[in-house]
């Protein structure tokens, strides 16, 4: 609570200088504001604007929104149109094929650069393999992969055929991938031999051998592996091929297929309040329409001279929009790494930014408190050891970025002169919602200050009621955007309780987080999940999927998950566990949390093991049998017990549950 009235208590503002605002597509807040009225004036006109300028159509759309099915929305719905056309072939039939698209960086710091003309080449040629090997329009492609060229590649050229893919974070367990597998009902898996992050080879190939024998998955008829370290694979005849080898004889040029603008470009799966993660459901117009946009106007990128870096990793949504759809769709160039910040040292973002002379930065603010903490251990490594010149923007996501954080990197990485946009945005809404304008918007360190054009976000209470300004509520969008979510894959049930609940009247989008506008600038300060969700190093993690995987350990009787405020990873992952045994002490205790963490690691992959795990005789609960989260979560942060506990059975646990191992 204290970091949040300390971003509150805010006053200090960065006005944008007259350059930066001369220089910017959204330059100044007169031009912000004229955009928020035109939307007001004629929402559906504005967005349809918007959709014919930044998008090549194949076919034109001639409707903008159709709410006749609420909250199934579509937008654009008679266009037609193919993501990865307009993400490649558009700028090289505008002549601009030997721009740089990647510049791909090697954990080892070997450099690679396709150009867009390249690039199409590459994309075209898997996609009639993909096509040749009976992939069709609507099926779905897992992709497994490395941060890789091959990556973008596998993406846009399902995009191509028309198939919709779902990539899956190379660092998901084998039981992950294939509850995705099964859920996805997947046709096909697009993986790589091994991966190779901080020096270290980590194996995919055998993961998703894994995963296939778990079963429920023989809709899956082939394996395609990039070869990225020549490390020792198991081959299944029939079903595994080579990537080489299948694009080996294929024609650099494949014929789009055109797809409705509705039609599903990807599903990517995402932690909610339940235990299994849902896959969230992007169209092809309104989510592209969203990548290009938010790429001019959050990072006033120019196409012709920028550098883009976004560290993300092509398995969370901001890999997604900002890597392989945005800065493409853009026509821009982009650094795209293979690696970890802090190998060979944790100077390797700032030296990459010095010789690739990046322009446009966009990382966590977890990845920057680490960086902090390293700086201010070796000197050696300092961002101010480093010619930072060519930066103009910087950016952030995933997390509140606490004030201190924030004018580190505004200080020591962007010399003072670089906006730092922090960006809000989710998942389900494809893009960008609520961030500053870089040569526009007044900055607040902790504020991601105010909703695009056209974005109806606002503060409400639980009847969905608004809330005044200055006092805390629910986050909603009150009306459809052309990125958003359509529908969660297989359940559209649970899109429609879980996204528009009726209890707030079933139009409004619940985004799942707390905030609070400022009562003088109307600015946003997002306070938090509201759900069962924890964000642990920017990372959605479920609390009730981390408990499910820790009951279906032999040893455990019950479970709950909380999180702990965290000064690096934002959150950590705290559990309390209640053993089927007795309740264990000493050396045991901490043998048995580690056989749990290694568990947790195998179930759903090594970011959703908890730092911290507890034993009770039992868990505290209220007389009506509810786990009582708020008590455990006092008592994960060492907190004394200050809350009426006379319900309890047992009052000792509360000893036992706030003891460290
Ligand atoms: C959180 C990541 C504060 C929030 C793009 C949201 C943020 C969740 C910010 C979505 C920010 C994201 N300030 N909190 N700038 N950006 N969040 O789906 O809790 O991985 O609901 O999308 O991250 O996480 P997701």
């Amino acid at each position: 609570m204290a970091a949040i009235e300390s971003v509150l208590n805010e006053a200090r503002v960065f006005e944008p200088s007259a350059e930066q605002m001369a220089r910017a597509s959204i330059g100044g807040m007169d031009a912000y504001r004229a955009l928020v009225d035109e939307a007001a004036r004629d929402y559906e006109g504005f967005w349809s604007r918007l959709a014919k300028q930044h998008l090549s159509w194949h076919k034109p759309f001639t409707r903008g929104l159709d709410e006749s099915n609420a909250p199934f929305y579509t937008w654009f719905a008679d266009g037609q149109l193919n993501a990865s056309y307009n993400c490649l072939d558009r700028h090289v039939e505008a002549g601009l094929g030997e721009r740089t698209a990647i510049i791909f960086e090697r954990d080892d710091g070997e450099v690679q650069r396709v150009s867009y003309r390249e690039l199409l080449a590459r994309v075209c040629r898997l996609a009639n393999a993909l096509r040749a090997r009976g992939v069709r329009k609507g099926d779905r492609v897992v992709i497994y992969m490395p941060m890789s060229v091959e990556g973008v590649v596998a993406m846009q050229a399902c995009a191509r055929i028309g198939a919709t893919h779902s990539v899956v974070f190379g660092g998901f367990s084998s039981k992950s991938l294939n509850e995705r597998l099964i859920d996805a009902q997947a046709v096909a898996v697009i993986t790589a031999d091994e991966q190779v992050r901080g020096g270290k080879r980590l194996p995919l190939k055998s993961i998703v051998d894994e995963a296939l024998g778990m079963g429920g998955t023989e809709a899956v008829a082939q394996v395609i592996v990039y070869q990225r370290t020549g490390g020792d694979v198991t081959w299944q005849a029939g079903r595994d091929v080579w990537l080489h080898d299948v694009v080996a004889d294929q024609a650099d040029t494949a014929e789009p297929e055109w797809v409705d603008a509705e039609h599903p470009l990807f599903i990517l799966y995402t932690s909610g309040s339940t235990g299994k993660p849902k896959g969230v459901q992007h169209s092809t117009a309104g989510y592209l329409l969203w990548a290009e946009l938010t790429m001019r106007w959050t990072f006033d990128l120019r196409p012709e001279s920028d550098v883009f870096w976004c560290t993300a990793d092509i398995g969370w949504i901001t890999g997604h929009t900002y890597i392989c759809y945005g800065p493409t769709a853009a026509g821009g160039t982009q650094v795209m790494f293979e690696g970890v910040p802090t190998y060979p040292n944790a100077g390797r973002f700032w030296e990459m930014i010095q010789r690739h002379q990046v322009t446009v930065f966009y990382t966590a603010p977890t990845a920057i408190r680490s960086l902090i903490k390293a700086a201010d251990a070796d000197e050696a490594i300092h961002p101010r050891r480093y010619d930072l010149s060519s930066l103009r923007i910087l950016g952030t996501v995933g997390e509140p970025i606490n004030p201190e954080a924030w004018i580190w990197y505004h200080e020591q990485v962007g010399g003072g002169r670089c906006p730092v946009v922090d960006t809000f945005w989710q998942t389900e809404t494809g893009g960008h919602m609520i961030t500053p304008l870089p040569g526009a918007t007044p900055l607040v360190p902790g504020s991601c200050t105010l909703p695009l054009p056209g974005i109806m976000a606002a503060v409400v209470d639980e009847t969905g009621q608004d809330v005044p300004n200055g006092q805390g509520g629910i986050l909603v969008v009150k009306r459809p955007w052309p990125a958003m979510l359509r529908t969660v894959w297989g359940n559209p049930e649970r899109y429609k309780s879980g996204y528009f609940p009726a209890e707030l009247g079933g139009n409004l989008y619940l985004a799942g987080d707390g905030a609070v506008r400022n009562d003088k600038t109307g600015y946003f300060t997002i306070m938090g999940r509201i759900d069962d969700v924890l964000n642990v190093s920017g990372h959605r993690m479920g609390t009730m999927e981390i408990e499910s995987a820790l009951v279906a350990h032999e040893l455990v009787a019950e479970a709950a998950v909380v999180g702990r405020p965290d000064e690096t990873t934002g959150e950590a992952i705290v559990a309390f566990v209640v053993l089927k045994r007795s309740r264990p002490e000493g050396a045991e205790a901490k043998q048995i949390a580690d056989q749990l963490r290694a568990w947790v690691g195998k179930e759903i992959g090594p970011i959703a093991k908890p730092r911290d795990i507890r034993f009770g005789d039992n868990l505290p609960k209220t007389r009506s049998g509810k786990i009582m989260r708020r008590l455990l979560r006092g008592l994960a942060k060492g907190e004394q017990v200050t809350q009426d506990t006379s319900t309890l059975e047992n009052p000792a646990i509360l000893d036992q549950l706030g003891e460290a191992i």
